[in-house]
């Protein structure tokens, strides 16, 4: 049994996510979770909510409420969301929780004793009128590169540019307006990330197991040549700038950098997952985390959209290594392009797109998880279309799945008694069906392991058309006319095809799955996706259901998604 370590990039605070966000991070990450827990692994899987930074400032101010009570009702609606969707979090914290305040100065405090931050003082935007620094979002104004005049500090939204508040033109204050603007000398913490840049590089060349994608965007940065950094803000709302365990002088009004502090909330929600134990139960985090405490076993695998790539390459990475601590560092990680709405972007405002809490109003989680994980955007972006949405549902869910479970488990339910025929031999159908899994299983397996969903979700769905040309093949409802033992092989095949089907499905649609095991009363312990512990063969698979057994029929798995429902969601959420 392997001890695995999986973390999803940490959702901002500020709103419920799109679809788009969970398909680039937290569904993948659940789907793998799930499949290595199947597979009989020891699997932590975190998340948090990403607590600080202007936009959780911004957006609080907006609703009207002080940083401390939106962020509680907003982790609670994305908590609420996280279980509609069945993530299946061990843990999903919160980046302001204690824990990660305790470590975030605690790194602080590490890396300055190993020479890698250092005051220094830097030109801010500050406004007169507000009579306060303007990090970040808190100033707008025109994009020095593209001249778009509603640019924030940090960011262009139109060329997509990285700012610095200090180089917009006509700034303004995105608090107040006021355009009564200078610039003021401050000081502030710099991480020295370039002294980091051979330790880095050599950690970077020695990852053998990040795809393709990860390690180009780590070494195009490294290529860049890393920069030193600022990770402290003139903000009040995150964590407090300290020194061996007191207000640092001179930072009394400052706070780290939220991509400075988000990441070791990865380590902080491990810690609060750990606190969280009941009584007798042991939650040790450091034996997740500490390679000096027993996590030199675990295997850390990350889930991330490519734009947090740089961020876990090597930021966070020089935060780790500079600390000169035995913290674990990342083994694998996954990283997605975008899922575009129509080939463009999601937008609240602009009605493009369904977010997480909408979907689930339209229809069941599985729709959402099949569609997402089968069109993963995995090696390119991929687009969402309703009508790509419907084919692939009514096809793949309600046709070759739902289908099959149900013709199968009715048929048997008025024929055989509701039970597992006993009697008939396997002949030649049986030898193709049983050949078809020896190919397929193992590739299903080999896609999970390498973390290849799109590919993953290809081989379930070959699986399950298999089974339903084993049925044509097979035919009992026409042999039954002639020849019953002969038609109980193929209903007894086509049961133990379902009950695997179901067992296959359970990564990606964990509701539907559920739905066919219980219905075939396959006990837990039987739900395994170890195919062929001891000398179970493939054939075996397909008869595996004690004979006799009382099985029953699922109520409807699926139901077709039909041309007026997307007609009325292309309305209500925009279309092509
Ligand atoms: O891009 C984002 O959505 C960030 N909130 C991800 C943070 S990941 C981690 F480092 F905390
Ligand atoms: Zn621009």
């Amino acid at each position: 049994m392997a001890r695995i370590l999986i973390t999803s990039a940490l959702p901002y605070i500020n709103g419920v996510k799109h679809l788009g966000n969970l398909a680039g991070s937290m569904l993948p990450a659940d789907v793998y979770a799930r499949f290595q827990r199947l597979r009989g692994h020891d699997v932590l899987y975190i998340c948090a909510t990403d607590e600080h930074g202007t936009p959780a400032e911004l957006a609080a101010k907006a609703a009207g409420q002080t940083p401390d009570d939106y962020c509680k009702e907003q982790h609670k609606i994305q908590r609420e969301v996280g279980k509609g969707f069945k993530l299946s979090y061990d843990w999903f914290g919160r980046s302001s929780s204690r824990p990660n305040n305790e470590l975030t100065q605690a790194f602080a405090d590490k890396l300055e004793d190993n020479g890698l931050i250092e005051e220094r003082t830097s030109r801010q935007v500050y406004s007169i009128d507000d009579k306060r620094f303007l990090p970040d979002r808190y100033v707008e104004g025109t994009c020095p590169h593209c001249g778009y005049e509603k640019a924030r500090g940090d960011q262009c939204d139109n060329c997509g540019r990285l700012l610095d508040p200090v180089d917009l033109k006509d700034p303004y204050s995105a608090v107040s307006g006021s355009k009564k603007i200078e610039i003021r000398d401050t000081q502030h913490l710099f991480l020295l990330q370039s002294k980091m840049q051979d330790r880095i590089r050599a950690w970077v060349d020695a990852a053998d197991h990040w795809p393709q994608l990860t390690k180009s965007i780590a070494y195009k940065w490294l290529d860049e040549g890393l920069q030193d950094r600022s990770i402290t803000r003139d903000l009040a709302w995150g964590v407090p700038v300290t020194r061996n365990g007191k207000p640092r002088p001179g930072f009394e009004n400052k706070v780290y950098y939220v991509w400075f502090d988000a990441p070791i909330e990865y380590i902080g929600a491990t810690w609060e997952w750990s606190s969280a134990a009941g009584e007798g139960e042991t939650r040790d985090w450091r034996s997740w985390w500490r390679t000096d405490e027993g996590a030199d076993d675990v295997t850390y695998v990350q889930f991330m959209g490519k734009d947090n790539v740089a961020f876990h390459t090597v930021s966070f990475p020089v935060t780790i290594l500079g600390s000169q601590e035995p913290w674990k560092l990342v083994d694998k990680l996954k990283a997605f392009n975008w899922l575009t709405w129509y080939g463009g972007k999601f937008s609240t405002s602009e009605k493009r797109g369904v977010f997480m809490d909408q979907a689930l109003e339209l229809l069941p989680s599985d729709y959402w998880r099949w569609y997402l994980i089968a069109n993963s955007p995995e090696g390119s972006d991929a687009a969402f279309t309703w009508q790509n949405f419907q084919s692939t549902i009514n096809s793949d869910l309600a046709n070759v799945l739902g289908n099959f479970v149900n013709r199968i488990t009715k048929y048997a339910g008025s024929k055989f008694h509701g039970q597992v025929p006993k009697d008939g031999e396997r002949g030649e159908a049986e030898a193709w069906m049983a050949k078809e899994l020896e190919t397929r299983l193992p590739l299903l397996l080999q896609h999970y392991e390498d973390m290849e969903f799109r590919k993953a979700a290809a081989e379930t769905r070959a699986i399950w058309a298999a089974g339903n040309e084993y049925l044509t093949k097979a035919e009992p409802w026409v042999k039954y006319k002639t020849d019953v033992d002969a038609a109980a092989v193929g209903v007894r095949t086509g049961l133990n095809l379902a009950a695997l089907f179901g067992i296959i499905a359970q990564p990606i649609i964990p509701d539907a799955a559920q739905k066919i095991l219980t219905a075939l009363n396959i006990p837990e312990q039987a739900r395994s996706l170890n195919f062929t512990s001891g000398d179970r063969s493939y054939a075996d698979l397909l008869d595996a259901l004690p004979r006799g057994m009382e099985i029953s029929a699922p109520d409807v798995l699926f139901a077709k998604i039909e041309d007026a429902q997307v007609e009325d969601w292309t309305a209500r959420f925009g279309g092509g």
